[in-house]
């Protein structure tokens, strides 16, 4: 949203003296944090080995045994746990340790698969599990080896192990090596491109959360979010992990003396907890971390359609304007935000009283042509007698202490204010039940999304602007240990607020700004404070893939630049490549320049209109993707080794993305340009099938300058597939509801193409409690197209599948010599009977395979 630094950079054009007493944000090297300066100075040395007598394995295949340590440090205790679809876990601390555990991630409890034996010998022990993998455990010295069908893919290095007595300190730092990985991936979040680089001679990587401003592009230190997960991904195998902790980490990436990837993680204080994930590919990766930390509900349609933000909307007259005008202008918009200035001073569910005096009557303005309207609501509660917000959490206890027990207090937006303690459940649920419509004057269902923000959380004026470590949660844990986790805590409090608030039956919508393991369940993201320039935005689609690899699809960036004016080039050109991002926003600061689309010249409109529109058509893709992440846990867009992972050319690549497998965009990132050069994957049987011409291009290996104009940016469907589209122009995504679709055949080289498309009621939790929707597979061969219920289960009598058009992308002529290939575009508005398409609707309430017989 908006940062202490940019409002010191506008009170200077007011106040120079303000300045001088308002303290800036500096983010801490590891030099100057003492436990990391300490680790990282700790020359390697092995100071464990197994007590072999300690070795114990119960009734549930939980294996434990017994770190001795030399003299000056506490021996240990190692716990390993075998869970199915191949992840391990292994704990390590203390005998009766003290240290805080988190309970708030996992999204329910994994599922044991057990132990088929245990070998052991005189320098080793060989655990195999019931599903295949084994833990090699080396005693003297300490290593452990992790082997997926005799490969080794991780090994966790004794030599880099060391836990520093809690009495001393409660940090740790535990070495990682992922000997069959090129590259390492994920640490998220940082404005870096996708591979981490090695940091032996720079600052290693930091996940703390934190308030950054103008963050620096491909720097290590830390930013708003923190995912602790990393893939070590080479063309063979991927492994991935994750240390289950949420206190500040450091990390190192070294290549070591045979040319494996190893990472150091330091650890300020709590457990050391690591999932292991043996893949052994991304995909598998992915989907072993999300079976622990699970998935979201469907995202309403409406969340998936284009958004409106500004820092910020004073006036409900403006509201009511600015969606007037996209519906003059024929823009199409699903909701506008309302940011910090719609409340009372800043007090969280409350209105500006002159500015918002009749907030219903702005809804129903809203709700009248479908739109959504979503309200920033942070977790800093202004100190006030008399405002029922605070009132209640102090007399309840549920803000965060000071050690001595009374109520932090620190300065935010609206002045001296308290947090709420998210690790509290009271706290949490107190919070939800600021939503309740009772409880939240003004507000009505078109109130349908919820923005946390500043929850890192941020504190003006202390170090880093973030709340102090030895502030004190729920049961005396201190702040330091769970830091990186109170904005995803908070996010999960407001979720359950609109749940509860619409009696379990709709779909929550939040936006958060901080976010951490598991935030995928509640939440959307955003790339944050940027800066509208070329950087920012080739650093967007860097920074959502890795949110995207890490579990949190549902990511966008600030369209174009959240500080400063894009010129009219990088305003169409982010709009063009924000609109193949899951989640699509244009938001900037107060000092901006006004940024609807309708306020810029014809030209640029038009451009800006057509993004918008292609957007709108595509919503049945993006849907059908979310479908697909729920049930198959695949991301929503994916780098191109996520899906071509042999490919080594790619490994890199992050400024073109697919979104599902079946669409690569490339972002045109680089002012004045009128070719780019674009990679296609995929061997010599792929063929990319581009959107904009009768052009068709093989997956060679190679990149291609591709023209472009300012119209348009590369994008391409793969040969081989179908695409579900609505292209029926409507101003809204409620609005197309009962639209048919257009189907886009992209037949492959042996006219074949094969597609999905889901549907439901698109904001209720029907599909899920009562299992209504519908999933079909698309098939087309031989001038007919099938369609296929997959879930054969489903409820899916009321989701026709209505068909406008079908459109056949036909390959008239192979790609050769580095010469792009032809295809012919057919239209089919009748069926081979000639009967007209034009809403022919398909019903599966009986139904399991339908067809359409085109020619
Ligand atoms: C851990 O706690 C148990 C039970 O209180 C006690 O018997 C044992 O001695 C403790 N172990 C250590 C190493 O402190
Ligand atoms: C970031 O690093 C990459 C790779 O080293 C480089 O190509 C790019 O120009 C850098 N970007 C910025 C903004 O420094
Ligand atoms: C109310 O709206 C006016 C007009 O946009 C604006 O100047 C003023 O600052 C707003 N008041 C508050 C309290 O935000
Ligand atoms: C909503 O407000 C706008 C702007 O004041 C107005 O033009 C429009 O007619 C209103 N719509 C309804 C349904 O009241
Ligand atoms: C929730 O349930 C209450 C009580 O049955 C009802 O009055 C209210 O309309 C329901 N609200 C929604 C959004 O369904
Ligand atoms: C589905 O089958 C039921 C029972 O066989 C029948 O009554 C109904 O009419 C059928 N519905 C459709 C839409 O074909």
């Amino acid at each position: 949203m908006k940062s202490q630094k940019v409002k010191i950079f506008v009170q200077l054009i007011v106040s120079f003296t303000i300045l001088c007493t308002l303290p800036t944000v500096r983010a801490l090297k590891c030099s100057e944090v003492e436990y990391c300066s300490a680790l990282r100075n700790r020359p390697p040395a092995n100071l464990y080995i197994v007590d072999v007598y300690s070795i114990q394995i119960d009734d549930m295949g939980i294996i434990r045994f017994n770190l001795l340590a030399r003299s000056g440090i506490e021996d240990l205790e190692v716990n390993v746990f075998a869970y199915k679809d191949d992840i391990l876990r292994v704990k390590i601390k203390e005998f009766n340790s003290t240290r805080f555990e988190l309970s708030d991630v996992f999204a329910g409890a994994p599922n044991l698969a057990g132990v088929q034996s245990v070998n052991t010998e005189a320098t080793q022990m060989t655990i195999t599990t019931n599903i295949g993998s084994r833990l090699l455990v080396k005693f003297s010295p300490f290593n452990l080896e992790f082997y997926r069908n005799d490969v080794l893919e991780l090994l966790l290095s004794g030599d880099r192990l060391f836990i520093d007595n809690p009495t001393n300190s409660q940090s740790f730092s535990v070495g990682l090596v992922f000997p069959e990985s090129d590259h390492l991936y994920g640490l998220h979040q940082h404005a870096t491109g996708l591979t981490l680089r090695n940091t032996e001679a720079a600052e290693p990587y930091r996940l703390f959360n934190i308030d950054h401003p103008n963050y620096p592009i491909n720097d290590t230190d830390s930013i708003y979010g923190v995912v602790p997960v990393m893939y070590g991904h080479g063309p063979e195998f991927t492994a991935g992990i994750f240390l289950h902790n949420a206190a500040q980490q450091f990390v190192d990436i070294t290549h070591n003396t045979d040319g494996q990837n190893m990472a150091v993680f330091m650890v300020e204080a709590g457990t050391l907890d690591l999932f292991v994930y043996l893949g052994p590919t991304p995909a598998e990766v992915l989907r072993q971390y999300l079976l622990i930390t699970g998935t979201p509900y469907m995202p309403p349609l409406w969340s998936l359609g284009y958004h409106q933000s500004r820092y910020s909307y004073y006036t409900q007259e403006e509201v009511k304007d600015i969606v007037a005008n996209f519906d003059n202008y024929n823009f199409q918009i699903d909701a506008i935000w309302l940011d910090i200035d719609h409340t009372d001073a800043k007090k969280y569910f409350t209105w500006a009283p002159q500015n918002f005096s009749d907030p219903i009557e702005m809804q129903q303005n809203l709700t009248a042509t479908n739109r959504k309207l979503v309200v920033i609501s942070d977790p800093h509660i202004k100190v006030e007698r008399g405002y029922s917000v605070y009132d209640g959490a102090l007399e309840n206890e549920l803000f965060v202490k000071n050690p001595d027990g009374s109520a932090f207090e620190g300065d935010c937006w609206p002045g001296t204010s308290s947090w709420i303690d998210f690790l509290h459940p009271e706290g949490r649920a107190y919070y939800a039940s600021r939503y309740l419509y009772e409880n939240y004057p003004g507000t009505t269902p078109t109130l349908a999304g919820i923005w946390n923000d500043m929850n890192e959380p941020e504190v003006f004026g202390v170090d880093e602007n973030v709340m102090p470590g030895d502030t004190v949660h729920y049961r005396d844990v201190l702040h330091k240990e769970l830091h990186n986790a109170y904005g995803m805590l908070q996010t999960r409090a407001t979720h359950d607020g609109l749940m509860e608030r619409d009696n379990r039956t709709a779909r929550p919508f939040v936006l958060s700004r901080s976010h951490f393991a598991g935030s995928q369940r509640y939440t959307a993201i955003w790339t944050g404070d940027s800066t509208s320039t070329w950087e920012y935005l080739d650093i967007s689609y860097a920074m959502c893939l890795n949110s995207n690899l890490v579990g949190i699809v549902f990511c966008g960036a600030d369209v174009a630049g959240f500080n400063s004016d894009p010129d009219d080039e990088l305003y169409q050109r982010w709009f063009q490549a924000g609109a193949w991002l899951p989640f699509f926003r244009v938001h900037s600061h107060e000092t901006t320049k006004r940024r609807e689309p309708y306020v810029f010249s014809d030209d640029v409109q038009q451009v800006v209109r057509n993004v918008i529109q292609l957007r709108y058509k595509h919503l049945p893709v993006w849907y059908t993707l979310f479908h697909e992440h729920i049930a198959y846990k695949t991301p929503v867009i994916r780098p191109l080794f996520f899906q071509y992972t042999y490919d080594t050319n790619v490994f890199a690549i992050y400024n073109q993305l697919l979104v599902g497998t079946d669409i690569m965009v490339r972002a045109v990132s680089e002012p004045g340009v009128s070719s780019v050069p674009v990679y296609f994957p995929g061997g010599s049987n792929e063929y990319w099938v581009s959107l904009d011409g009768s052009t068709v291009y093989q997956g060679s290996g190679n990149y291609v300058d591709i023209p472009v104009t300012i119209n348009t940016i590369p994008i391409y469907y793969r040969a081989g597939s179908v695409i579900p589209r609505k292209d029926t122009i409507k101003p809204t995504s409620t609005d197309m509801y009962d639209d048919g679709y257009t189907l886009i055949v992209n037949l492959d080289s042996s006219n074949q193409a094969h597609g999905t498309v889901y549907l439901d009621d698109t904001t209720s939790l029907f599909y899920l409690n009562y299992v209504e929707y519908n999933y079909l597979s698309l098939d087309y061969s031989g001038g007919e197209l099938t369609f296929t219920k997959i879930d054969s289960h489903a409820n899916s009598g009321q989701f026709d599948l209505v068909v406008d058009v079908v459109v056949t992308h036909q390959i008239t002529e192979l790609p050769s010599d580095g010469k792009p290939g032809k295809y012919v575009e057919t239209r089919y508005e009748v069926d081979s009977s000639g009967n007209l398409l034009k809403n022919m609707k398909f019903n599966f309430k009986n139904a399991t395979k339908l067809s359409l017989k085109l020619q």
